[in-house]
């Protein structure tokens, strides 16, 4: 352990001799780092990325002032692990904004890309981590159909991501190695080549997982529920911003089954919760499922982990409330996995936990309780994914998740303790 050089030799004699020095070593090692390799827990304070357990990632909040690094939230509890079999539409799911707009996703060859990002991992990725919904921009492009962002409807070299087919194969993989997940895509359609997205999803293989237009309930009944979906394998909802592609290709317009507040910074002023002009007013029942947008019309990657905490899970009760007492259905945000702590997978497990079973968390829900009556679960729900049938293997590691703040702050706690062993040791 310790190599004696000449010099040293009386020194080393005396640590070879000194177990009891070891001791306090290894005693001030652990006080600097109180866990580690996947021991740490919800809100532990963390080093290095692997120090957090399953469905956790080390990270900060410097814009809400948590410069130290702590375990946070990085994978969703699907709500039909705790209490299954429930029609579709009474469930909470996660969703991501602008799915496709990843940092770092390669530009096209030769083309400075000028735009803006949304999220951090890969669509898979997402899936993985319990992501349920995609919203995806679908335009006419090279000949083919592209996820881009635009102007004015126009897709350019600058704003474009990839051939959509790539993303749709994607979701083809997750739901055939997933057989009883469920997946919505909600395209912000800008395609005007006829057919041309029935060619695409018939090209990514997802027309066997199709939930057809016509067992879509036009009324705001209830959906089926997701025994009967799974049994049927329509296990792909997927809606568009474009009126005439459901008579056409038989896809279903968005508003006419979902109710949907407004997106970008409307829908971003707290206490605030209204229609989008597309949708009918969120308290009709005219539709039965209810999207709620909470992410800023320009996405800050720094600023969102506040965002996604404590001021989202308010925007969800204003929304509730302007629903007339009906939660969200899916809740889409920006850097999805950013947070100050639980972010919206603690948003979601108790927006689950109350429609599902009265209790403040979907984990206290039991299967045939009656409403209210709640399991014991620790007191913050600890490890998240330490549990069967909702454990995923995505990857949480955020793929710039620490500011140089962080680094900084890991550096001086490190030096401290280099410092204390190396005094130690001499
Ligand atoms: C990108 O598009 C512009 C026109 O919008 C064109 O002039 C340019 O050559 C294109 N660049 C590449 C590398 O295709």
């Amino acid at each position: 352990m310790l190599t004696c050089s000449k010099d040293h030799r009386e020194t080393c004699r005396a640590a070879a001799g000194g177990s009891l020095l070891l001791f306090i070593i290894s005693t001030f090692v652990l006080s600097c780092r109180a866990c580690s390799n996947g021991n740490c827990q919800f809100l532990d304070s963390c080093s290095t990325p692997t120090d957090c357990g399953p469905g956790l990632y080390c990270g900060n909040c410097p814009a809400s002032g948590k410069t130290e690094p702590t375990c946070t939230r990085g994978q969703a509890i699907q709500p039909t692990s705790f209490i299954p079999g429930l029609p579709f539409n009474k469930y909470s799911w996660l969703v991501t904004h602008n799915s496709f707009s990843i940092v770092d996703a390669p530009p096209l060859p030769g083309v400075q890309r000028m735009t803006f990002y949304n999220q951090e991992d890969s669509v898979s990725n997402q899936l993985r981590n319990g992501v349920r919904g995609l919203m995806l921009d679908m335009y006419d492009f090279e000949d083919d159909v592209w996820l881009c962002h635009s102007m004015r409807g126009q897709c350019y070299n600058f704003t474009a991501f990839e051939p959509a087919i790539n993303t749709l194969k994607e979701v083809e993989a997750f739901l055939s190695e997933n057989p009883s997940e469920i997946v919505t895509i909600i395209i912000e359609d800008y395609v005007h080549t006829p057919k041309a997205l029935t060619r695409l999803f018939t090209n990514a293989g997802l027309l066997e997982y199709w939930f057809p237009v016509s067992k879509m309930p036009k009324k705001g009944e209830d959906w089926p529920t997701i025994t009967d979906m799974v049994a049927e394998n329509h296990r792909l909802l997927v809606f568009t911003s474009d009126a005439s592609k459901e008579a056409d290709e038989g896809i279903a317009y968005q508003w006419k089954y979902i109710l949907e507040n407004e997106p970008g910074d409307p829908g971003f002023v707290q206490g605030s919760c209204s229609n989008r002009k597309e949708s009918q007013p969120l308290n009709s029942r005219s539709a039965s499922l209810f999207l709620q947008n909470y992410f800023p019309t320009f996405p800050v990657e720094s600023e969102s982990c506040k965002e996604n905490s404590a001021t989202l899970i308010g925007m969800v009760g204003t929304c509730y409330k302007a629903a007339g007492n009906v939660m969200p259905n899916f809740v889409a945000i920006n850097f999805y996995m950013r947070s100050d702590g639980g972010g919206v997978f603690d948003a979601l497990d108790r927006m689950n936990g109350l429609t599902l079973c009265g209790c403040s968390t979907v984990t206290a829900c039991q299967v045939g309780a009656p409403k209210g009556s709640c399991k014991e679960t620790a007191a913050t729900n600890r490890t998240p994914t330490a549990r069967t049938g909702s454990s995923f293997s995505g990857y949480v590691q955020l793929s710039s998740s620490t500011s140089p703040n962080h680094f900084l702050n890991l550096l001086i706690l490190n030096l401290f303790c280099l410092s204390l062993m190396a005094f130690l040791s001499l």
